[in-house]
């Protein structure tokens, strides 16, 4: 029988969860720190001031609208650290800051299983957005194919491999339709070592091709499935702002991975606030592992 776990994403030097509550939470990158929305922070804050050099003030839609108001100077752009790679921070107009801190926990453990594998190892990362786990996997040994549909993602991608020296690395940038392109995969016979994939609710391929996770998830796990083998080592299945449960993906990824033996792990994702037990929850996953 199923039990969840947690994966936590622990305060580290560029970034931090510094308080939360009465919907917001209050964040450290790098040396700026920001207010945004977050209407899971039920509780009060622990903090009586939040300094900030921005907040998000979301629009009446939960999941669109709002602007940042600037409230101290800081830099348009700068960097972040994290390990062996480096990867640019801004304010972007969809609420976040250009990438996703609560995978952070995914990202080692990706990290620890392609730096245990012995051999060439293939990763293919879809809805890659802004590349940090292309990077990672890259720098640990990997050749990765990484696909998102928004040319504006995979140019900011490749900024990031050249701000974290990685320029040498196999990395294939590619503006693509996440559903197309595992088709056409799957007709070549190609195989891959590990998958990891993290769909919005919805979203456009670059030709306006439609996305609705819970119609298509299905389908794009079985494509998923197609492109692994004996030798495959893990996927990844990560949600977030979604109406479902781990135990949705868990069930989903059992269906599709059975046959393939090894253990499913799959829960909730969520980041510790700095300084307390407090945990925020950001997002679901399921993944497994050929071990
Ligand atoms: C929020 S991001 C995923 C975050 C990313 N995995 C990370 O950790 O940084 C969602 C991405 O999916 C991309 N996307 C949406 N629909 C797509 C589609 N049909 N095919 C390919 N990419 C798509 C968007 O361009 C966006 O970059």
């Amino acid at each position: 029988m199923t039990t969840l776990s947690l994966a936590l994403t622990q305060p580290w030097q560029d970034y931090a969860l510094i308080d939360s509550g009465r919907a917001r939470k209050y964040e450290r990158y790098g040396s700026y720190t920001f207010i945004r929305p977050e209407p899971q922070a039920l509780w009060q804050p622990r903090l009586a001031a939040w300094p900030a050099n921005a907040e998000f003030i979301g629009g009446s839609d939960e999941d669109g609208g709002g602007k940042w108001h600037m409230l101290q100077s800081h830099k348009e752009a700068w960097p972040i650290t994290r390990g062996p790679v480096k990867f640019w921070a801004t304010c972007t107009a969809f609420r976040h800051l250009a990438f996703f801190p609560d995978q952070a926990p995914q990202w080692d453990w990706m990290r620890e299983k392609i730096e245990q594998h012995k051999g060439p190892f293939e990763l293919l990362n879809l809805f890659g957005y802004t590349g940090v786990a292309s990077l990672i996997a890259a720098e640990a040994g990997a050749k990765v194919t990484h696909i998102d549909a928004s040319k504006k993602a995979i140019s900011a991608a490749v900024e990031n491999q050249k701000l974290s020296g990685l320029v040498d690395k196999p990395i294939r940038w590619m503006v693509d339709d996440c559903m197309k392109f595992l088709a056409r995969e799957v007709r070549r016979g190609k195989v891959y070592h590990g998958i990891i994939l993290d769909p919005p609710k919805f979203g456009r391929g670059p030709k306006g091709e439609a996305w609705h996770l819970f119609e298509q998830l299905p389908d794009m796990l079985a494509l998923c499935r197609q492109l692994m083998s004996k030798d495959s080592q893990f996927l990844i299945l990560t949600a977030y702002a979604i109406r479902a449960s781990a135990i949705a993906l868990d069930e989903l990824v059992k269906s599709v991975c059975h046959d393939l033996g090894g253990t499913i792990e799959s829960g909730e994702m969520a980041i510790v606030e700095e300084g307390s037990n407090r945990l925020l929850p950001t997002a679901i996953f399921s993944r497994w592992s050929a071990t």
